[in-house]
This record gives C-alpha cells, sequence and structure tokens, in this order.
C-alpha cells in the first residue's frame, strides 16, 4: 500500500509539473504569424525611432560613421573592446590598398564582478592599465612612427549618445554592468584620463559600439554587408541607413549619403512579444527593470537563467526534484547559457551531459530519464524563442530597407555580420534562427540574405575607423 501511494503521488506530482512546463510552452509561442507582427513592429519602431530623439523604445543612435572602410586604411592601430566580462586589447597593422591586415595581436583580460558595479575611476584604471601593459609588449616593427602619438579605436557595447565619431556620453548600463557615476559621462573622456593617470600617451580616434564595430569589419572584407547583428551576452543590431532618412539628424547631409545605426534593439519592446510570467519576474528583479525585454528573452546572459527560473518553479510547486527544493536551484544566474547548450546538444541515449551539469551546477544528483528529457525540453523551448525572434528582428530591418522582395528579378545580395558567443557557439539556437528566417522570408528573398560570421569583427572594426579618422590623415592628405 505504501508503494502505490508513493507511486499516485509522484504521477500526481510529474503531472503537475509537466502542466508548468506546457503552460510555459503555450506562452513561449512563436507561430510564423507573431512573428510577422513582430518584424513589422520593429520596422515601424525604427521609423519612430529615426523620426525624433525618444521617439520609440528604439533609441537608433547615430554612430557618426558614414563611410564604412574602403581598404586604404593604413598603419598601426590599437583597439579596445569592452562590452562584457572580458574585454580585449588589439594591435593592427594594415597595409593599405592590397596589404590587408598584415598583422594582429591581442589579448584577453577578464574584468573581476566588483569592477561592473564600482566605480567609474576603477574600472578605467583597471583597462587602462592592461592597455598600457599591452603597448609595452610592443615588437619589432609595431611601433608607430617616431613622434605620433599611438591612436585608438574604443568599442564601447553599451548605449552611448554620441557628440561625434569619438566622443560620446553613456545613456545606460546594460548586461549586469552598473555604475552610477559613468551614466551621462563622456566614456571617451573617462577613458583618457584612466589613461593620463596611468601614463600612457594614446587619443581615442573612433568610439563605436560592438554592431558598429562588427559592421566595419565586415564590410572591409565583403562590400555586400549592410548590418551587423550581435547576439552574445547582449543582443543588439545596427545597418547603413540613408543619411535622407533620418529626420532627426540635423547635421550636414554626408557625402556618402549615408549614416550607420546603432540601433539598440535590445530594448526593443512590443505587445506581440511572447513573455511569461517567468521574463516579468527576471526582469523586475534585474540591475535594470523595465529595459531591454528583448535582449531579456533573447541573449546569451539571460536564456539560462530563464530555464532555472522554470525548473525552481516545477521544484516548489510540483516536487519535480524530490521533496526538498535543490538548494543551489535558487541562486540566480547560477545556471548559465553556456550549461544550458551543453545540455540541450546532448546526444547520449541516457542524458549523462544533462546528468552531470544537473549534479556539478545544481549539486542534484538523482535524475530520471524521463526528467532529463523534460529538461532538455525546456532548453528547447527557451532556445527557440530566442532565436525565431531574434529571426523576426532581422526581418524588420530588411524589410525597412526595401529587400524582402527581389525585385525584376533582381538578385541583390544582403551580407549580415554576425557576432557573439550566443551564436557561434549555441548552434541548435543559429540554425534554428536560419531556418526562421528562410521560413518568414521565403525561399526566394532569403537566396539573398546570407547571415556571415564575422569572429571578433569589432576589434578590427574599430581600428579600422580609427585609421580612417585618424588625427595624421588630413596632415597626409593636404
Ligand atoms: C547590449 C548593449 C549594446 C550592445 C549589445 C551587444 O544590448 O546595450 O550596446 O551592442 O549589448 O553587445
Amino acid at each position: 500500500a505504501l508503494v502505490v501511494r508513493h507511486r499516485m503521488r509522484c504521477s500526481g506530482r510529474w503531472a503537475r509539473a509537466m502542466a508548468i512546463l506546457r503552460e510555459f510552452e503555450e506562452n513561449c509561442g512563436t507561430p510564423i504569424g507573431k512573428l510577422g507582427q513582430v518584424a513589422d513592429a520593429m520596422t515601424v519602431e525604427m521609423h519612430a525611432g529615426l523620426a525624433s530623439e525618444g521617439g520609440s523604445k528604439l533609441k537608433m543612435l547615430i554612430s557618426y560613421v558614414d563611410n564604412l572602410p574602403s581598404g586604404e586604411e593604413n598603419g598601426l592601430f590599437y583597439a579596445l573592446d569592452l562590452g562584457g566580462t572580458n574585454f580585449r586589447v588589439i594591435r593592427v597593422l594594415l597595409g593599405g590598398r592590397d596589404g590587408g591586415v598584415v598583422k594582429q595581436e591581442f589579448e584577453e583580460v577578464s574584468i573581476p564582478p566588483h569592477l561592473m558595479t564600482g566605480s567609474s575611476d576603477a574600472l578605467f584604471d583597471y583597462i587602462a592599465t592592461a592597455l598600457a601593459n599591452f603597448v609595452a609588449t610592443e615588437g619589432e616593427g609595431l611601433h608607430p612612427s617616431p613622434g605620433k602619438q599611438r591612436e585608438l579605436g574604443f568599442t564601447f557595447s553599451f548605449p552611448v549618445r554620441q557628440t561625434s565619431i569619438s566622443s560620446g556620453n553613456l545613456i545606460k548600463w546594460t548586461k549586469g554592468f552598473s555604475i552610477d557615476d559613468t551614466v551621462g559621462e563622456d566614456v571617451v573622456g573617462e577613458l583618457t584620463k584612466a589613461m593620463e593617470r596611468v601614463g600612457l600617451d594614446m587619443r581615442v580616434s573612433a568610439l563605436v559600439n560592438d554592431t558598429i564595430g562588427t559592421l566595419a569589419g565586415g564590410r572591409y572584407y565583403n562590400p555586400d554587408v549592410i548590418a551587423a547583428v550581435i547576439l552574445g551576452t547582449g543582443t543588439n543590431a545596427a545597418y547603413v541607413e540613408r543619411a535622407q532618412a533620418i529626420p532627426k539628424w540635423h547635421g550636414l547631409l554626408p557625402k556618402s549619403g549615408e549614416m550607420v545605426i546603432n540601433m539598440e534593439w535590445g530594448n526593443f519592446r512590443s505587445s506581440h512579444l511572447p513573455l511569461t510570467e517567468y521574463d516579468q519576474d527576471l526582469d523586475v528583479e534585474s540591475l535594470n527593470p523595465g529595459e531591454q525585454i528583448f535582449e531579456k528573452i533573447i541573449s546569451g546572459m539571460y536564456l539560462g537563467e530563464i530555464v532555472r527560473r522554470v525548473l525552481l518553479k516545477m521544484a516548489e510547486e510540483a516536487a519535480f526534484f524530490g521533496d526538498t527544493v535543490p538548494p543551489k536551484l535558487k541562486i540566480p544566474f547560477i545556471l548559465r547559457t553556456p550549461h544550458m547548450s551543453a545540455m540541450h546538444h546532448d546526444e547520449s541515449s541516457d542524458l549523462r551531459v544533462v546528468g552531470s551539469k544537473l549534479k556539478d551546477i545544481l549539486e542534484i544528483s538523482h535524475t530520471s530519464l524521463k526528467m532529463r528529457i523534460a529538461i532538455v525540453e525546456l532548453c528547447d523551448i527557451v532556445a527557440t524563442r530566442g532565436a525565431r525572434l531574434s529571426a523576426a528582428g532581422i526581418v524588420g530591418i530588411i524589410k525597412k530597407l526595401g529587400r524582402d522582395a527581389v525585385k525584376d528579378g533582381e538578385k541583390q545580395k544582403s551580407v549580415i555580420a554576425m557576432d557573439g558567443g550566443l551564436y557561434e557557439h549555441y548552434s541548435k539556437f543559429s540554425t534554428c534562427m536560419e531556418s526562421t528566417l528562410k521560413e518568414l522570408l521565403g525561399e526566394e528573398v532569403s537566396d539573398n540574405i546570407v547571415i556571415k560570421l564575422s569572429n571578433d569583427g569589432s576589434g578590427i572594426g574599430a581600428a579600422l575607423l580609427a585609421a580612417s579618422h585618424s588625427q595624421y590623415l588630413e596632415v597626409a592628405e593636404s
């Protein structure tokens, strides 16, 4: 009788756990019709954000990049790429027309977590020190010409209101950074002051978002690149707009007639987005409540956390892991997206990777195969929603550019430079994103849309933009 009662209790729990999972799945639904609405809403918000400052949740920031790399860029340049838990310092020797990137060296430095929420000076001092150490390793043939100041392209992957190609004020932090005294400040000023403090003589010649850097780096190698998308810790997109189509731009019309726009699409929000109670809770408890809603359901910083929240509910309300709730499961952000990806890609018949992740990360030692299958399914629901929504975002851009139809049989290629660990390492995510793009655009159009992984293009891109905005350029030309 005891055994029977135990079994009955278990099957009741299982049914409850599955009910939670099914309800979540339903609320995450992204049928094609809904994705079409999301894409259209993206296009509408793009127009609104270009029309006036504050016209939309999409900031549509003017980058001051009105000329993308031409291939003529020449000389030694540095780049600094700050945007996640790591930053990179890069040294590039550009060889001008036909020379290409002659030499490239980089170093990656991780940012101690306390600096992400400390003071502005502490963060920038840390970065400037690492940069100075890297400069000190300049080898044979990799020195600036005598009497010339070193120049830097600064990739700063947060929303910035630019005041020129080489200055701009931080609007707000995203992705887990929260340092009050940087907000509203010119980040180039912050970096320059820190470089002075550590005795490094270097000039910031270009300040760019990672999307802009990726676009510039992508265009250098491929003239058909018209947009860049980042799917990493955060998510965002940039694209080349006609200057005439930017009513809020009151500056001179650039010679090229073009201006690159940093959309900051992570902050996109629409009633068509499939949001669940878990997303709402995650948002409320985040460092930036009410902001970056699109980012919070798509990007690498959050996907694993969404999975954790659903599992926690299944544990608390349906005893999914037994009578007690595994204590580790209560720790926010303990389950990272790379762990989730490893579980999702587990192809072993007994799902032993799922088992070992649960054990290593959450200290849950006993799980049945049935439970593991349910967990993989949960990963699939979360990743699929994110991937399909990011495809819808890309379609929004393609529509804005009028490239969503084949005109007069003309085959105009549109290449989207892509970067970010989520896209690069989570293959079920990227595969789903790409097949959804096809589904949304149809065979004929999608044949002309190419997604190209542009691995760490943003660093090179920033160096290229530093080169084309070098202080020595006019002197050399006149
Ligand atoms: C966040 C930042 C944005 C950046 C993106 C990808 O959304 O706000 O500026 O481009 O992450 O790194």
